[in-house]
């Protein structure tokens, strides 16, 4: 039997299904000819979990995903009343033309009404003959307004736009998913400059969680969609660079008249570098050093790090040969910047 409900998103059936009939959308000519990409396979559940307007409707036939309806509510200024905006409307190929759609349409109105809101909207192409004609019988029509129809006009954002993140300070629970998030970014984004062999040896002792800024409160986690995509934090503390297993840690107490902040670990994942992570956690991790009275900070970059701290006006002041295990070395940069006051 047919039932159309809300969609439960933090369901994983639920969630499967939506990306499935999504996916089974984009991949019909009508909706682009392409499946989704994997990033927003991966992405497009626990964004519209948090999104503060989605209504996400499924149209399930024996407990299987046969339709889906994106929904958003809006406003409109005019009728100083909310309104639903239908952004993706998807029956799978198989079950077309036995009433789904409509089924879909009629649940979103019922929402509307529910809600207040003054109209139900959407975009269709003009190509879309088949959804054209039962949107017509839903009862929508060309939105005109002063005797003129109006067009819908998009402005493609580069590359889509940088998805929405957030920054929280670490806990120690987070230590086992950071290790792995700081392996991925100096595998993936270490290439460039280290071979594969002073990637590993780094990884671990001269790359690695400092705990100690973990349990001050420094260390900050970025996530998107639920998930940590960056890691980056600062001290107070002497250790200039370093894991836990990293030899000669200093955990004595800098003094912020005389002595600088330490900017330490920051690393990316590589599907999210050039965002603007890394610039986020360095405006953080300086603001909250300057509020401590410091008035300078320090780091040991690496060759990728030292591209962002540049461009963050960090001034190198000497090239360092790192030993690492197994007789091998790695080139740092140590780098200054005087904090704004
Ligand atoms: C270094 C690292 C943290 C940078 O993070 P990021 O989020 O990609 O950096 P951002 O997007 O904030 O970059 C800010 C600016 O820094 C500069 N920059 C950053 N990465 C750059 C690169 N690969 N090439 C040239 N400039 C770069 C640019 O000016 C950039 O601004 P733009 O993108 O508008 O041109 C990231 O590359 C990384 O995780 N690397 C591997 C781990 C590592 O070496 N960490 C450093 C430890 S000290």
């Amino acid at each position: 039997m047919l039932e159309v409900v809300e969609a439960d998103l933090d369901d994983a059936g639920h969630a499967a299904a939506v990306v499935t009939v999504l996916d089974s959308y984009a991949s019909d000519p009508i909706g682009g000819g392409e499946p989704l990409a994997a990033d927003v396979r991966r992405r497009l559940v626990p964004e519209l979990r948090t999104h503060p307007t989605a209504l996400v409707l499924l149209a399930l036939d024996g407990g299987e995903a046969v339709g889906l309806a994106v929904c958003f509510y809006g406003f409109s200024t005019f009728a100083a009343r909310p309104l639903l905006n239908v952004h993706d409307l998807a029956v799978v190929p198989a079950r077309r033309g036995q009433g789904i759609g409509r089924a879909l349409l009629q649940a979103a109105e019922a929402r509307a009404r529910a809600r207040g809101c003054c109209k139900l909207t959407l975009e269709v192409q003009d190509s879309n003959q088949r959804a054209r004609l039962l949107y017509e019988r839903f009862g929508f029509a060309d939105f005109v307004l002063a005797g003129s129809a109006t067009r819908f006009l998009t402005k493609p954002l580069e590359d889509g736009g940088t998805p929405p993140f957030s920054m929280r300070v670490a806990t120690l629970a987070d230590v086992p998913v950071l290790e792995a998030l700081i392996a991925a970014s100096a595998r993936g984004l270490g290439r460039a400059d280290y071979s594969e062999a002073q990637i590993e040896a780094a990884l671990g002792t001269a790359w690695g969680v400092d705990s100690e800024l973990i349990r001050d409160g420094t260390y900050f986690v970025v996530e998107a969609g639920g998930e940590p995509v960056a890691c980056g934090g600062w001290s107070a503390r002497h250790t200039l660079f370093g894991g836990d297993r990293q030899p000669g840690r200093e955990s004595r107490l800098l003094d912020p008249a005389r002595e600088a902040a330490r900017v330490r670990a920051f690393f990316v994942r590589p599907d999210w570098a050039r965002r603007g992570l890394g610039r986020a956690l360095l405006a953080r991790c300086e603001s909250e050093a300057a509020a401590r009275g410091f008035r300078a900070a320090e780091l040991m970059a690496t060759l990728p790090g030292e591209r962002l701290y540049a461009a963050g006006g960090y001034v190198a002041r000497e090239r360092v040969r790192h030993p690492l295990a197994g007789g091998l070395e790695i080139e740092f940069v140590a780098m200054r910047k005087e904090l704004q006051r």
